[in-house]
């Protein structure tokens, strides 16, 4: 399977559940939780999963309404040190579980959230 078959395979329901179950664990996490708009966690969800269809080959909804992602530069306010690139990992991997990911599709979005996650740690 590659990168682009991945909405195929999941679909938009695929990418709901995983989104759902990894931000339903935000609000009570100790480090991610303060850094999360409290007010608005539904928009939040929305766009981190309308940016995961948009990068797994599905409809580009995501730029269409936020334009380019530039993700380094949307993260810049928020401070993301080795603990908190760790934890939003911890919270994507039950995520992937609870969700019923299969495991060739894990395969590809693990490795990828982890270089992604590296990356926008800024402290
Ligand atoms: C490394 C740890 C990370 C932390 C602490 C973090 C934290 C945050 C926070 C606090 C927001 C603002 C919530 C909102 O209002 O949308 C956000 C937005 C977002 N994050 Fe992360 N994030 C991390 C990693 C990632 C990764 C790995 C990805 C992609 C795979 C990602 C994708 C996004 C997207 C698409 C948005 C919405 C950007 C926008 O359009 O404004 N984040 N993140």
């Amino acid at each position: 399977m590659t990168e682009s078959e991945i909405y195929n395979t999941i679909g938009e329901a695929g990418f709901d559940r995983l989104v759902s179950c990894f931000y339903a664990q935000v609000p009570g996490d100790a480090i991610l939780g303060p850094m999360y708009p409290a007010d608005d966690m539904e928009g939040a969800r929305e766009r981190l999963r309308d940016f995961l269809i948009q990068r797994f080959g599905g409809p580009t909804r995501y730029s269409d309404t936020r334009g380019h992602p530039r993700l380094r530069m949307r993260h810049a306010p928020f401070p993301i040190d080795e603990a908190a690139v760790d934890r939003w990992l911890m919270l994507m991997k039950n995520a992937l579980t609870e969700a019923q990911i299969a495991p060739e599709v894990r395969q590809i979005l693990w490795p990828y959230f982890v270089q992604t996650a590296t990356f926008m740690r800024n402290r």
